[in-house]
């Protein structure tokens, strides 16, 4: 019996040979050739897993305010690029992330964009987001969401640069090749909205006004404080229910569907007890973390990363990973793809030996 050719390649005669060249000015190529390349068994990422360590890059992040100013660059950001993704802008196979600084009296104008973004804040107070005019004064912990197409800018009215982490769906857009982008009234910036936290006022209570019309399907609220998700995890702890492979993780959700709080990109914090090791988890899912406290180490693969606060780190999808932190509680915030896939019906997951 011959060998199926899903997974290996067919023998290559002469005749074949001759027959594919054959062929070539047609623009037409056999798929037998190509089906074994990229009909894995199962998923096999590009992205390598890959931890940045924020004591490594700040000094540079630091340097590019005399190198170049907010404006002028648009968004001063230094990209997390994985080396095995080397030049595609992205620090995984469908997700990027970058370091952003903003310097005090800065203003990094309005635009909009297709791509969803989120902001987790690492370092510096004083700065502030806004959407549609509206500002969200950022402090290190927060998490503030600038969804598809939504105006937005930011400023630092501060003392202290401010850092934060930006993650977008980049690679996922261009791939779906729907990428717009807009300057504000051709290169303004948007007058000032709605007065600061009223997107919390309207919808961070468990309430939402009566009658309530959704625009978009992004969550309504664009600011999640640290101080608020970082309470419930503590208290949380209390009750010592920790998921064996997750500790105690919370998705941040679009308070009006319960859904991830933007259509591809899912948002996570987590506290991992201390001296808890976690158990091997697998997923489809790419995960990108943020350590906010606490320091340990995550297993991905072959791979052993040590990571202490403001380090950044990529689990690609399908690498079997687990955490173990030091003696002291750690704080993890992380992002994903998995709401994207979920609703395609595509997300699958292994606890142990069991696959999902
Ligand atoms: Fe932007």
């Amino acid at each position: 019996m011959s060998e199926r050719g899903l997974h290996s390649r067919p023998e290559v005669t002469p005749e074949r040979a001759e027959f594919y060249e054959k062929i070539d000015p047609l623009a037409v190529a056999p798929l037998w050739e190509r089906l074994f390349t990229f009909m894995s068994k199962e998923p096999k990422m590009r992205a390598a897993p890959y931890l940045w360590r924020y004591s490594a890059i700040r000094p540079s992040l630091m340097e590019t305010a005399d190198l170049i100013t907010a404006e002028e660059a648009e968004r001063r950001v230094l990209i997390l690029e994985n080396p095995s993704l080397k030049g595609e802008t992205a620090a995984a196979d469908s997700l990027f992330a970058g370091l952003q600084l903003i310097m005090p009296g800065e203003v990094a104008g309005t635009h909009r964009h297709s791509p969803s973004a989120l902001r987790f804040i690492i370092e510096g107070d004083g700065a502030y987001t806004a959407i549609n005019g509206e500002k969200a004064p950022m402090k290190v912990g927060d998490l503030i969401l600038t969804p598809s197409m939504v105006w937005h800018d930011h400023g630092n009215v501060g003392s202290d640069p401010v850092v934060w982490l930006d993650g977008l769906d980049i690679p996922l857009i261009r791939a779906l090749g729907t990428m717009f982008t807009d300057l504000y009234n051709g290169g303004e910036l948007h007058p000032e909205g709605r007065p600061d936290y009223d997107n919390i006022a309207r919808f961070g209570a468990n309430m939402r006004p009566m009658n309530y019309q959704a625009e978009g399907s992004h969550s309504p609220v664009f600011h999640y404080p640290y101080d608020v998700s970082k309470k419930a995890l503590i208290n949380l702890k209390k009750s010592k229910e920790f998921d064996p492979c997750h500790g105690i993780k919370l998705q941040y959700i679009n308070p009006n569907t319960g859904e991830p709080v933007m259509v591809t990109i899912d948002c996570y914090l987590q506290l991992l007890p201390g001296g808890f090791s976690t158990q091997d988890y697998q997923s489809t899912g790419t995960w990108i973390y943020s350590v906010v406290e606490g320091t340990g180490k995550t297993v991905i693969g072959d791979s052993i990363f040590e990571w202490g606060p403001k380090d950044h780190f990529v689990v690609p999808g399908w690498l079997l990973h687990h955490h173990e932190p030091d003696s002291d509680d750690a704080i993890l915030f992380s992002f994903s793809d998995k709401g994207t896939q979920e609703k395609l019906g595509l997300y699958r997951e292994r606890r142990g030996n069991v696959t999902h």
